[in-house]
């Protein structure tokens, strides 16, 4: 039986979490989040003292963290090694170190493959929203649906601002701004948005009106 496989890109604070769970809920869908696998890899990193300056130390390392992922959109997660790390991939650490470790071709090469697993585990179900940096144009290129989420900069981080405690608005800016330029001058996959994908600009719009767009365009292709 065939499913249903949404692809949804876009740099950090566009809203793709938020939006992404949404749309997976309303069409009954699983939902994966690569950015947490990205982090989950990072943080066994931290963990082991892998010098994260040091690509080819990263690749070394690349095929030992065991993720598993949950999938169910109400309550989404990612474990290593069977430890629950929730909570730990988002703090700053892992937060600032990421970008080094989602550069390396190795981690990436890895990372993609069981990406294209879990979605094609998923389709007797009904299908998945996938949301990262490459899924449109790497990971699931022949994917029905393709969103590219932007908003603009102030948005972005006013967004961030809010999830996080202590933190500000000028220091969320600057902190996505050094990451975006990473996740998208990179030589691996960088960030990009594929030449068949539908481009929504996240700025004015609240989640709801996000999702009913989301699902809008669904129906549109599908
Ligand atoms: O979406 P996020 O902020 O949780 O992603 C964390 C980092 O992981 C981000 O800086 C870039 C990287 N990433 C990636 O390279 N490819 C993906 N498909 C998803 C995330």
């Amino acid at each position: 039986m065939s499913g249903l496989v949404v692809a949804m890109d876009g740099p950090s604070g566009s809203g793709k979490s938020s939006a992404s769970r949404g749309v997976a809920r309303a069409l009954g869908l699983r939902y994966l989040d690569t950015g947490a696998m990205y982090r989950a890899v990072t943080w066994w990193m931290l963990q082991r003292g892998v010098d994260l300056e040091d690509p080819a130390a990263i690749a070394a390392r690349s095929a030992e963290p065991a993720l598993t992922m949950t999938i169910d959109p109400d309550a989404p997660g990612v474990a290593v090694d069977g430890v629950d790390v929730n909570g730990p991939i988002r703090g700053a650490e892992v937060t600032g170190a990421v970008s080094a470790v989602s550069a390396v071709p190795e981690v990436r090469r890895r990372l993609v493959d069981l990406q294209r697993e879990i979605i094609a585990g998923s389709l007797p179900d009904g299908g998945i929203v996938v949301e990262g940096r490459d899924i449109g144009t790497v990971v699931a290129p022949d994917a029905p649906v393709k969103i590219y989420l932007t908003a603009s900069a102030e948005a972005r981080a006013l967004r961030r601002t809010a999830e996080l405690e202590g933190t500000s608005v000028e220091a969320q800016r600057a902190a996505m701004a050094r990451r975006d330029t990473l996740d998208s001058t990179r030589k691996a996959d960088p960030l990009a948005k594929a030449a068949d994908a539908v481009e929504l600009d996240t700025t004015p719009l609240d989640l709801d009106e996000v999702i009913a767009e989301v699902l809008r365009i669904v129906k549109e292709r599908v």
